[in-house]
Parts: structure tokens; C-alpha cells; sequence
């Protein structure tokens, strides 16, 4: 008898995720500014928890998350029990499809929305849909015109990847005001913690019963290579993800390490305010050459070049310079590059070889 296997019906329309490059072949010397990384790294008491936990190895990690979940409800003013932690935000996106969205299902995101929310959507069986932004921002009446009485799952990230644009209180309000009754809304908040004040939409969570926010220790706590995220929404939701959520899915180390990353208030600040000095700095010299970009509230900047052509050759022209970027053809901005705000000196190298690749087009 022949075999008949064959993968759930949605797998083998994804697309495998492609993370930011990190070499060039020949050149040895790289900044790597396509992953949206925090330049500075870690604070150093996540990096000595990290060693501390090397003598725990033998121990398996508490399953209730209960130390982590404190901390990051001291810290955020958050009830602990409605905190769930995952291996990265992308767990937590994973686990919200597959409890929530199934075959027949439709889980809504943007136009230049992140490729998890397609990808959770597709593995979970259920059928990912697209609402049009306008000008790279989120559009709440074109994402409310999209609903249907299948949409289960609707996920916005404010601020956005790969656009870095955001919208306001108000307008997520009306969003989770216009939802039909079955769908819950997600606000992916991997980039809140570089917008002073912002919340992340927990306020939101906190006034509604079908709210979800998503955050991570990838970004601005600089622990991307250990793979932390979390999520905070209603008591019954919560429970729900706890109940598919592998026991172990967290080693003892990342639990460790999180919790002092999250303690460490200083280094969020410093990062912080090193991220919007830069941000601004590199936007405009990138403007003065002709390389206009959206006000980004994020760690990163979407150049906009003349065409998909343009952002291409300039790709490959930083790219001989040791610097990578990310293109976002993937995301429908083929005429864009995603460009994360490193330290000073790579900023200002990508300033100088932007305007060297524009000087030599002249
Ligand atoms: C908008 C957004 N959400 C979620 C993630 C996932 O982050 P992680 O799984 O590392 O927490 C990313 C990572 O790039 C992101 O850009």
C-alpha cells in the first residue's frame, strides 16, 4: 500500500518566515540592522542571571511562570493571573490561533501587517484575511468593514512592523467597540516600550473583556536570541492559551534572565531615549538625500525609495559596505527598506553610504 500522508489543510500555504539576514558572503565585517535588535544588548543583571542559571540546569523550570508573571505585573501595574508567558510573542500569537481559529475561521490583520498573524492563522487551519492601511497606517474602519461573523481573531501591532507607525487610544478603542461578538482583538505591543507613556494598549485590556495584548523581552530588553514574550487579557482567555501551553515551554534561564531584564528600569530608559535621539537623527539625514520615511515610534525606519529598483540597488550597495538591512518586498513595500536603529556609529555609516549610493546615481 502506498502512503497517503499529507499536512493539514492551510500548511502548505505558508510561506516559511524569513528572518533578517545576518552575514554577506565576503565581507567580514557586518553591522546587522534587519532585525530590529536593541544595539546595546542586555542590561548586566539579566546577563549575570543568565550565568546564574547555568547551575540550575539539572532542575526543570516552574510551569506557573509565577515568579516572571509577578514581576511583570509589578512593573506594568498588571494582575499576575491574567499574565500568560510564552517563547516569544510569537507563542503567544500561536496559541491564540489555535485555541480561537479554526477551518472556517477568519483571522484579520493589515495590509503590512506581521507575517505571524498569517502564518499562526494558516497553521491553525483557519483562513488569514487582509484590510487595507492607509499610507502605512492601520485603518480601523477599513479593518472594521472586513469583519465578518467568521472573524474570530484581529491583530494590529502599535506600533507596527515594518511600517513603525501607530494609532491612538481613541481609535483602538472603536476597534474593540466594532468587533463582532465572537473576536477578540490582539494588540501586539512588541515595540510599546519605545514609546514613552504608552501602555500598550493594557488600559484597553483592562476596559474590555475581548482585548489581548501581546509584548516581548526581543526588543527593547535586547534578549531576542532567548526567546521571551508575554501576554496580559481577560481572566477566561488566559486560562484558555494556559491550557494548551506546553508545561516546560520556558527553561529556567529564560525565566531567570527575563525577570532581571524586566527589573532593570535604567537601562529600558537609557535604550529608550538612545533610540528616539538616533531615530530622529538617521530619518533626517536619510530625508536630506532624498529618502523620505514615516515618523517611526519604533526601533526602526522604513526608507522609502523612488522604486522597487532604487531600494534594491541601495540594498545591495549597503550590503558591500557590510551593512544589512531588510528588504520588504514580503510585506507589499517593495519600493522600501526596513532599517533598525543601531548605535551611533552604524547610524551614521548607513547615513554616509546612503548618500555615497544616491551621490553615485546622480
Ligand atoms: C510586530 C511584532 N510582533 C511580534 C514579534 C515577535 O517577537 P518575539 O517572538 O521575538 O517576541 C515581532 C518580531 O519581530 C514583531 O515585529
Amino acid at each position: 500500500m502506498t502512503a497517503d500522508i499529507r499536512p493539514q489543510p492551510g500548511i502548505m500555504e505558508i510561506a516559511p518566515y524569513e528572518g533578517g539576514q545576518a552575514t554577506v558572503e565576503g565581507v567580514s565585517d557586518v553591522i546587522k540592522l534587519s532585525s530590529n535588535e536593541n544595539p546595546f544588548g542586555p542590561c548586566a543583571a539579566a546577563i549575570e542571571a543568565y550565568g546564574r542559571a547555568a547551575h540550575q540546569l539539572h532542575r526543570y523550570p516552574a510551569t506557573d511562570h509565577r515568579a516572571l508573571r509577578a514581576t511583570i505585573g509589578q512593573v506594568h501595574g498588571l494582575d499576575p493571573d491574567r499574565i500568560i508567558c510564552g517563547v516569544g510573542s510569537d507563542e503567544i500569537i500561536s496559541l491564540l490561533c489555535q485555541a480561537y481559529a479554526g477551518p472556517g475561521d477568519e483571522v484579520l490583520h493589515t495590509e503590512h501587517g506581521f507575517a505571524m498573524y498569517r502564518i499562526s492563522a494558516l497553521a491553525a487551519g483557519a483562513t488569514p484575511v487582509e484590510a487595507p492601511e492607509r499610507e502605512r497606517v492601520t485603518d480601523v474602519d477599513a479593518l472594521l468593514a472586513a469583519c465578518t461573523d467568521r472573524t474570530r481573531l484581529v491583530f494590529i501591532a502599535n506600533p507596527n512592523n515594518p511600517t513603525g507607525t501607530m494609532i491612538g487610544g481613541n481609535e483602538l478603542a472603536r476597534l474593540a467597540d466594532g468587533l463582532p461578538p465572537r473576536a477578540i482583538l490582539v494588540l501586539d505591543g512588541a515595540y510599546a516600550e519605545y514609546v514613552e507613556g504608552f501602555d500598550g494598549g493594557a488600559g484597553l485590556v483592562e476596559a474590555r473583556d475581548n482585548v489581548v495584548m501581546t509584548r516581548t523581552f526581543s526588543k527593547m530588553y535586547g534578549l531576542g536570541g532567548l526567546r521571551i514574550g508575554w501576554g496580559y487579557g481577560p481572566r477566561a482567555i488566559i486560562d484558555v492559551l494556559n491550557r494548551i501551553r506546553g508545561p516546560f515551554n520556558l527553561s529556567q534561564s529564560q525565566l531567570a534572565t527575563a525577570e532581571a531584564a524586566m527589573r532593570d528600569r535604567d537601562h529600558v530608559a537609557k535604550c529608550r531615549a538612545e533610540n528616539s535621539r538616533l531615530r530622529a537623527w538617521l530619518a533626517e539625514a536619510l530625508a536630506e538625500q532624498g529618502v523620505p520615511s514615516d515618523t517611526s515610534c519604533a526601533n526602526f525606519i522604513l526608507a522609502r525609495f523612488a522604486d522597487r529598483a532604487e531600494a534594491e540597488a541601495c540594498d545591495d550597495y549597503l550590503k558591500s559596505r557590510g551593512l544589512i538591512v531588510r528588504r520588504v518586498a514580503g510585506y507589499k513595500l517593495p519600493n522600501c527598506l526596513r532599517i533598525t536603529i543601531g548605535d551611533e556609529a552604524s547610524c551614521r555609516q548607513v547615513a554616509h553610504a546612503v548618500a555615497a549610493f544616491k551621490e553615485g546615481r546622480r
